[in-house]
């Protein structure tokens, strides 16, 4: 079966970018992104993409106007495609049964009975969102009983590995790539139509197939291990700051071992993101459905340690500014929730920021790449008074700024032109003492001794 007509339901930080980069590597094949946020599949329609992502932009005009294209009439598009990619969100459900863990699946409900009821001949549906284990059987059960005999379909499961500020160099060059279908004949024949797409550009050999559910859990685990090593190398990271241990050393130390290896080792001030934490939440849940409560509270700790680690930065914070930063400025340095993209889901800083409003300390943010109206839409909080935050809290498109008579700065995104700043200017332009918190590790601590900061950073201590 050759895909000629490919149609992706959600213009997101996934559909988009995987959109074009398959577009761009299969000009014979029609790439149409649907979603009904109208705003946004405008600006996937301009040269100012909804997304920030380093080399998005080259990939998406190679192809816009040829055989990738951006709308909001998504009943001709499913009409029209072979094959149709599921990315539409996947958040943690906030009402009801399983509140605050289990994945709300409401958006993926609505695109199963929207493909069913627009959908003639054979379909592939590719679930490309990362689900519970299982999806695949509810969303079969949905288009089962909302099509006729004549109209025939298979599932597949093809998660997502890409990372933000990184998305175009994963995609295009990809650890590699799951595919998990039925084991039937058509089952086979729909996943070597997928795999067949990947492999125009994609070694064979990184092209992995299993069943279905060994493919939806995968990437349920893939993020918990993730996550994993990252509270616990925050963990030690605490221990460091206690006994005079370097955590970048201790972390270089264990990484070279073959085993273990380098990656994902770099202490912060928590990990952010719009799927760790949800993805994590998602796995406890399930865990607890099958009767498995020793193994949802073992994968539990990975999000309360995260937590735990936010609080104490700011806990730091406030015990060395003398225990108050009442009406004291603190330069916020990076509000995204790593370098190189404009998402603040999930962000760490939300929390510390939103820790020291209620501190009623008066911010200053920078960050290069989030807009003003993401961060106050962060901010607000049902327990925080819009008020205060209108009062205390101050965006600047300047760094040195935001630092004008500073009491502290914090640095909260590894972004990579903070490590360049002048900090003498920095210092000349603060409160004195001029106090530094490095939440990730990342700011020259030698040249800030130098210069005569009280400089913290994650892992180091003071
Ligand atoms: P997103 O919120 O940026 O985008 C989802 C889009 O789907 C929204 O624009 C929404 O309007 C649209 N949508 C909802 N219902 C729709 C429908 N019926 N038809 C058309 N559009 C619809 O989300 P995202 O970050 O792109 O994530 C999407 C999925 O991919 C999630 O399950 C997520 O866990 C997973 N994922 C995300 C990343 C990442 O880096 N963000 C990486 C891997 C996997
Ligand atoms: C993560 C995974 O890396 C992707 O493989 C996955 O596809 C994606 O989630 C997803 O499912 O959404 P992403 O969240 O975009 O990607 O970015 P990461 O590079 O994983 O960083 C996540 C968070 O961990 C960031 O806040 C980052 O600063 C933090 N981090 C990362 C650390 O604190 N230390 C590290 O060593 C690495």
């Amino acid at each position: 079966m050759k895909i000629k007509s490919i149609c992706c339901l959600g213009a997101g930080y996934v559909g988009g970018p995987t959109m074009a980069m398959i577009a761009a590597k299969c000009p014979d094949i029609q790439v149409t992104v649907c979603d009904m946020n109208q705003e946004r599949i405008d600006a996937w329609n301009t040269n100012e993409l909804p997304v920030y992502e380093p080399g998005l932009h080259e990939v998406v005009v190679t192809a816009r106007g040829r055989n990738l294209h951006f709308t909001t009439d998504i009943r001709p598009a499913i009409a029209a495609a072979d094959l149709i990619f599921v990315s539409v969100g996947t958040p943690t459900k906030t009402y009801g049964i399983g509140a605050g863990r289990a994945a709300d699946l409401r958006y993926i409900e609505s695109a199963a009975r929207l493909i069913a009821e627009v959908s003639h001949g054979h379909k592939i549906i590719v679930e490309k969102s990362t689900i519970p284990v299982k999806t695949a059987s509810a969303i079969r059960t949905i288009i089962t009983a909302n099509t006729t005999s004549e109209c025939t379909f298979e599932v597949l499961s093809n998660p997502e590995f890409l990372a933000e500020g990184t998305a175009v160099a994963d995609l295009e060059n990809p650890d590699r790539i799951l595919i998990g279908g039925e084991t039937t004949d058509s089952g086979k024949a729909a996943v070597e139509a997928l795999a067949a797409i990947y492999a125009r550009w994609i070694p064979r050999e990184r092209i992995i197939t299993t069943n279905l559910w060994s493919s939806e859990l995968s990437k349920l685990v893939a993020n918990a291990f993730l996550a994993q090593r990252i509270s616990s190398i925050n963990s030690i990271s605490a221990l460091c700051e206690a006994t005079g241990a370097d955590v970048d050393e201790v972390a270089r130390a264990i990484g070279h071992d073959s085993r273990i290896g380098p990656k994902f080792l770099k202490a912060s001030v928590g990990f952010g993101g719009s799927c760790f934490q949800k993805d994590i939440l998602n796995l406890v849940y399930l865990c607890e459905s099958f009767g498995l409560p020793e193994v949802a509270t073992y994968w539990r700790q990975v999000v309360d340690l995260n937590n735990w680690q936010k609080s104490r930065f700011v806990e730091n914070i406030v015990r060395t500014l003398f225990n108050t930063v009442n009406g004291k400025r603190i330069a916020i340095l990076g509000f995204a929730f790593k370098k190189d993209t404009n998402d603040t889901r999930e962000s760490p800083a939300i929390q510390v920021c939103r820790d020291l409003l209620r501190e009623h300390a008066h911010l200053a943010i920078y960050d290069p790449r989030v807009d003003r109206a993401s961060i106050h839409q962060d901010l607000s909080d049902a327990k925080i008074p819009a008020s205060l935050i209108a009062s205390n809290v101050e965006i600047h498109t300047d760094p040195y700024a935001a630092m004008k008579d500073a009491h502290a700065l914090a640095a909260l995104t590894e972004w990579d032109e903070f490590r360049d700043l002048d900090f003498k200017r920095i210092h000349d332009l603060m409160f004195k003492p001029a106090f530094v918190f490095d939440g990730r590790a990342i700011l020259p601590t030698a040249k800030l001794k130098k210069l005569g900061f009280e400089a913290f950073i994650i892992g180091k201590g003071r």
